[in-house]
């Protein structure tokens, strides 16, 4: 049996996300630039090895692994590494999730849920079809929407996340209530985090949730719930829809004390964080031999290094956080 991860601040590392594709079928204004540059093809982990370094980290008792991307559903082949990851399940890994834009969830739905998978996460900004597209700038809603429904049949969980964008969708976010909720969907509201170089100005996109929640109390009654998904959302009950309503403020209320995760990207860097650059390659020492002594004790000093937290500041002419898109190590 493998030593579980602490840190030096004392914080248990139980969840690992895996970017599994920098690659998005998709080009969110606050995500990346138009003329996105990918990752060339040849310096991707290959399905097995992401499944090797995944259970590594099961055996280091991560409990819960989310596979995220850029959009993990247009990675070919996905479905044989889920299947792969699932016989963890009830063996030292709690659950097993996905972050999607739902593009793909037509096709994959089914096939999910017969993965083990339970609950799913999908990022959806608007309700509206020609804003959807302008977010995306190449996203049809309609498909996404008949993917969700899918999903539903398919009886997954799902939970929707919506960044909060100032004056594209800070009109909508009561009736993204509504819809999720009268759906039996969680929503969550997310603030806009400097990462990656974006072609629009991120401090005319953000939007402090600090301010959508007093506005939003105009209109219902939020009641603070202790539940947790296991991240860094703060969940209230809608007390008129009977519904959760999560928020994630990286920027006006810093989470990180409690932070228990840590990243992996499709090329094998851990980041131990996801607004600070450091980062530890994987790669080399997965590579390097058929054994996974090296590759734990890499994970060791990653570990050891994990910092304190982000600082993460969005302000006119300031520089974001760090160079890469949230596509690269999935949020
Ligand atoms: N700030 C906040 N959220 C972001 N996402 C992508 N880029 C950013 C950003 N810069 C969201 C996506 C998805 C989740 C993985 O992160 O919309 O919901
Ligand atoms: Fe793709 Fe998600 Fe980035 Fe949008 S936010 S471009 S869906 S990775």
């Amino acid at each position: 049996m493998q030593q579980t991860m602490i840190d030096r601040f004392g914080r248990h590392i139980t969840y690992l996300r895996v970017s599994v594709t920098d690659r998005c079928d998709f080009r969110c204004i606050y995500c990346m630039s138009e003329a996105m540059t990918f990752l060339p093809r040849q310096d991707l982990l290959s399905l097995e090895e992401l499944d090797r370094l995944a259970s590594a980290f099961v055996a280091r008792g991560v409990r819960k692994l989310r596979l995220t991307g850029g959009e993990p559903l247009v990675r070919r082949n996905i479905l044989w590494l889920l299947k792969a990851l699932s016989r963890h399940l009830g063996d030292g890994l709690d659950e097993l999730t996905l972050t999607t834009n739902g593009s793909q969830l037509v096709r994959y739905a089914e096939a999910l849920a017969d993965c083990g998978i339970a609950r799913i996460n999908v990022s959806l900004d608007t309700l509206d079809p020609d804003r959807f597209r302008a977010i995306t700038r190449r996203g049809d809603l309609g498909g996404v929407m008949s993917g969700i429904e899918a999903a539903h049949r398919a009886g997954l969980k799902i939970k929707i996340n919506t960044v909060a964008l100032r004056d594209v969708n800070e009109g909508e976010f009561e009736k993204l209530i509504g819809w999720s909720h009268g759906n039996g969907f969680d929503l969550t509201l997310i603030e806009t985090m400097p990462m990656g170089e974006i072609d629009a100005d991120r401090t005319e996109q953000y939007l402090p949730l600090s301010l959508v929640r007093a506005r939003l109390e105009q209109r219902f009654t939020l009641d603070d719930i202790p539940y947790r998904s296991g991240g860094p959302a703060r969940y209230v009950q809608v007390r008129e829809t009977g519904g959760r309503l999560g928020f994630i403020t990286p920027m006006t209320h810093n989470f990180c004390e409690a932070c228990n995760r840590v990243r992996v990207t499709c090329t094998g860097t851990l980041y131990m964080c996801l607004g600070q650059e450091d980062a530890a390659d994987l790669r080399a020492p997965l590579r390097a031999s058929e054994d996974n002594t090296l590759l734990h004790a890499a994970i060791d000093e990653a570990i050891a290094r994990k910092p304190k937290g982000h600082d993460f500041v969005i302000g006119r002419g300031e520089r974001p956080a760090t160079a890469r898109p949230m596509s690269l190590t999935g949020g």
